[in-house]
This record gives structure tokens, sequence and C-alpha cells, in this order.
């Protein structure tokens, strides 16, 4: 990661983050939900830092620092032991159990360490599977699938890399991109995140999302800085406030739509906004659905429609809801409304894109090419956009 504090005239980028403060911390799923999904602000007061709706603020987080201890106590390493980094061209030296913390990939192990583990192996036992894994590409990922850098140490106890070869050896500690869930409009240097925070179980063992779970436990409020920066995006509400938009963004997707909505109606926007939310159960997982309820109310969102999967015994998605309502969906799309997908990439964005082609050949009387190609000249003219991961 690169140092959080630049001088008050550089401007803070991916290169330079800004030192920002979390200034809230709040879990927004409530009780019995399944996931644990928190709404954060954070101050970037005096970066300088501009962003639109639409826009990600990306976050370097610190690794868990009791898996740091796990991994120097494997490696038989005091975490003084100096190690070195090359950034565009300069040389960096600092400790290793820092370069642990904030610098290495360390849950999310590559054949590139394999191969390390590899040569520094001394028991045949250990070499020998290594070397099967190394030869067979589809049972080597899912075994690093299902592993952190401790687990491979504790499978290959002869494997034990100097420090140095350790940290050439692992990837890099990326930031994460997190979509922007306000409008400065409205919040000016307060940006609100709305994260789901990642907890899961591989191999017998309790896994923590490097950067949501950061965000969630390891961040003093108010305290520990928080490197980040803004990552411009094309994904952004049209320019004539007269064009209509419809929002479809389950889960965390929904968090650039509240941006949207909170600076349609700061710009006193006279198009209409329609949102199709999803979540597993209304009771629990209705992300700010007072605010957006409240809205509804107002008529800043001319509709909601909401789709609570496992509220009733057959799963209902977004995309269902947007088939129900083919003819108005229709109707909006030819009238020039802009169409907007956020969240998950693997499964609902395929399916709302599936269910788009459809209503379109459906409503419009194409043929699967036809309405294919309409699809694609919205695309083209930024009238349908996708943010999804
Ligand atoms: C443009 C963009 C916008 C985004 N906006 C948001 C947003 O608004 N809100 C939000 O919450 N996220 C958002 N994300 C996702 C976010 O960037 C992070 O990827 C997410 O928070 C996880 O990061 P992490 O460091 O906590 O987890 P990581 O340490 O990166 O772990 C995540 C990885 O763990 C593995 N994993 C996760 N669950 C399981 C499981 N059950 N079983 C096995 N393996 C598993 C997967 O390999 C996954 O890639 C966005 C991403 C992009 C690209
Ligand atoms: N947000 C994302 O885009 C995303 C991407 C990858 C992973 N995750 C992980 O998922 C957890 C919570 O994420 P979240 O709050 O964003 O949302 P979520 O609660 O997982 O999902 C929101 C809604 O989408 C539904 N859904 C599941 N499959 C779908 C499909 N094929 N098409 C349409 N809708 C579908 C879910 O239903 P059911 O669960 O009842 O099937 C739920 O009702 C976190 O652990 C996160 O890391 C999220």
């Amino acid at each position: 990661m690169p140092a959080p504090s630049a001088p008050k005239e550089v401007a803070y980028d991916k290169n330079h983050p800004f030192p920002a403060k979390i200034v809230e911390n709040r879990i927004v799923s409530g009780p019995g939900s399944r996931n644990e999904t928190r709404h954060f602000v954070l101050d970037l007061r005096g970066s300088g830092l501009r962003y639109t709706v639409g826009d990600s603020l990306g976050v370097y987080p610190t690794n868990h620092p009791m898996l740091v201890e796990e991994i120097l106590a494997a490696l038989g390493a005091t975490g003084e032991e100096t190690v070195r980094f090359e950034r565009s061209g300069e040389v960096v030296s600092m400790p290793l159990r820092e370069a642990l913390l904030s610098r290495c990939a360390i849950t999310q192990p590559t054949r590139r360490l394999l191969a390390l583990l590899r040569e520094v192996a001394t028991a045949a036992d250990d070499c020998e599977r290594i070397d099967a894994l190394l030869a067979d590409e589809k049972a080597r990922s899912d075994y690093l699938e299902q592993r952190e850098l401790i687990d491979l140490f504790e499978e290959f106890p002869s494997a034990r890399p100097e420090p140095q070869s350790l940290v050439d050896g692992l990837g890099r500690l990326n930031p994460r991109l997190y979509s922007i869930a306000s409008s400065p409009l409205v919040h000016g240097a307060f940006v609100h995140l709305l994260v789901a925070v990642v907890r899961y179980e591989t191999n017998n063992r309790n896994r923590f999302g490097v950067c949501s779970t950061f965000k969630a436990e390891r961040v003093e409020s108010g305290v520990t800085p928080v490197p980040v920066f803004v990552a411009p995006s094309r994904f952004g509400l049209p320019e004539n406030d007269a064009a209509d938009i419809i929002m479809i963004g389950p889960g965390t997707g929904v968090a650039p739509f509240r941006a949207f909505l909170q600076e349609r109606e700061a710009r006193r926007a006279t198009g209409r906004n329609w949102l199709f939310f999803g979540g597993q159960r209304r009771s629990c997982d209705f992300l700010y659905g007072d605010e957006f309820l409240a809205a509804h109310e107002t008529g800043l969102l001319t509709r909601l429609d909401l789709a609570f999967s496992r509220d009733q015994p057959r799963k209902v998605y977004v995309q269902d809801r947007l088939r129900e309502q083919a003819g108005e969906v229709w109707r909006w799309i030819r009238g020039g409304a802009y169409v907007y997908v956020c969240g998950d990439a693997k499964h609902m964005a395929r399916a709302v894109d599936e269910a788009l082609r459809d209503i379109i050949a459906e409503q419009g009387e194409m043929s699967a090419d036809e309405a294919a190609a309409l699809l694609q000249t919205l695309r083209r003219e930024r009238r349908y956009q996708r943010d999804v991961y």
C-alpha cells in the first residue's frame, strides 16, 4: 500500500491515498439476516477529492493482525526482519510484519507461491505433494481456492522460505472498490458506503474478507486512518434530468442507486425514477428500506418493485419482477429511459440481461437477434449501464 500521507498540494489518488476517518459504522441488515451488511460514513474533508454519483471509493485494507502473527510463528520469524519492495523504480524497506499486514496478499495463494514452497521444501513427502499440485491445473486451482498462506505452511511443514523470498512470492494486497451510496450535493465530503461483510469457512477454518472486516472490525471510528481514493466510473446519471431511469440493484447492488436518488432530488430532476430491489427477507434485508419507502411515498420514486426471495416457498428475484412488469418496462425504455444494473455479476446481472432481452423481444415484437442488437445499441448509447462485480 502506498503511504497514506501525501503533502497537501499533492492530489490524492490511487498512488497517494487520502487517510480518511470512518465516522459512522452501523449494521443495517436486521436480526435474523444471513448477511451482515453495514453502512459506513467516511470523512473526506480536507482531501480535495471530488466524486460524482456512480463513482466508487477505493479502500486500502490491512490484513488481520492475528493471521499475520500466525504466519510469523509458522515461519519462525520475529516480524522485525527487513524486506524490500520496488515501487516505481524506488526501493522501499520495511519490517516483515508491516509487509504482511499492509503490502502482501496473504489470503489468496497463487501458483507462484506454491512453486516457491517447492523450491525450499526439504521433506520428500512435501515435495511430492507440491509437485502433484503443480502438474495438475484443475486440482491446483480447487486446492488453492480453499486455502490461504497459513494453510500451506501447516500442510507443508518443511517448506519455509526466507522472509524476502516469501514477500516476493506473494501477490500484492490490492485496494477494494465500493460503490458510493451518497450524493455530494447532499453529503459533501462525507461519503457513504454499503458493505456486505465477507465471512465464510473453507478447509475447516474461519475466513475473513480482508477489506470488509477491516472496515467493520479493525478500524476505530474517528481514529484509525483508512487510505482511500476515488475511482471514477462511466456508470452515472443521464445529463438530461428529464430522462427516466430504471435502477436494478439487489443486495449491496442498491448502493449507487441511493446516491442516484439523492442526486436526482437535489437537482430537482423531472425524469421518473423506478427501483427494483431484491433481498432475502423483507424483515431483515430491506437495505435502506425506510428511505426507499419514504421516497416512494413522496413520489421521488415513481415505482418501487421488491423481490424478497425467501419470504415465500418459491424464490422471487428482481428479474422475475421485471418480467411481471414487461409492458411498463418496455414503455419506459421506448420512451428513452436509462437502465442501470448493479451488484452480483456472476448470476444476477446475467439473468437480468436475459430478462431485458426477452422483454424487448416480446413487447417490441422483435426476433431474439433484433432484441439483442437493440440492447447492444442501448449499451453503446450509455442508456444501458452496468456496474457489476
Ligand atoms: C466496482 C465495484 C463496486 C463494488 N461495490 C461494492 C459495494 O458497494 N458493497 C460491497 O459490499 N462490495 C462491493 N464491491 C465488492 C468489494 O470490492 C469487495 O470485493 C468485497 O467487499 C470483498 O472484499 P474483502 O476484501 O472483504 O474480501 P476478500 O478478502 O477479497 O475475499 C473475497 C473472496 O473470498 C472468497 N469467498 C467469499 N465468499 C466465499 C465463500 N462463501 N466460500 C468460499 N470463498 C468465498 C472469494 O474468492 C472472494 O473473491 C464492489 C466491487 C467492485 C469491483
Ligand atoms: N452484492 C454482490 O453483488 C455480491 C457479489 C458476490 C458475492 N456477494 C456476497 O453475498 C453476500 C451478500 O451480498 P448482497 O447483500 O449483495 O446480496 P445477497 O443477499 O446475497 O443477495 C440479494 C438478493 O439477490 C438474490 N439472488 C441470488 N441469486 C440471484 C440471481 N441469480 N438473480 C437475481 N437475484 C439473485 C438473493 O436471493 P437468495 O440468496 O435467496 O438466492 C437475494 O434475495 C456477501 O457475503 C457478499 O460478499 C455479493
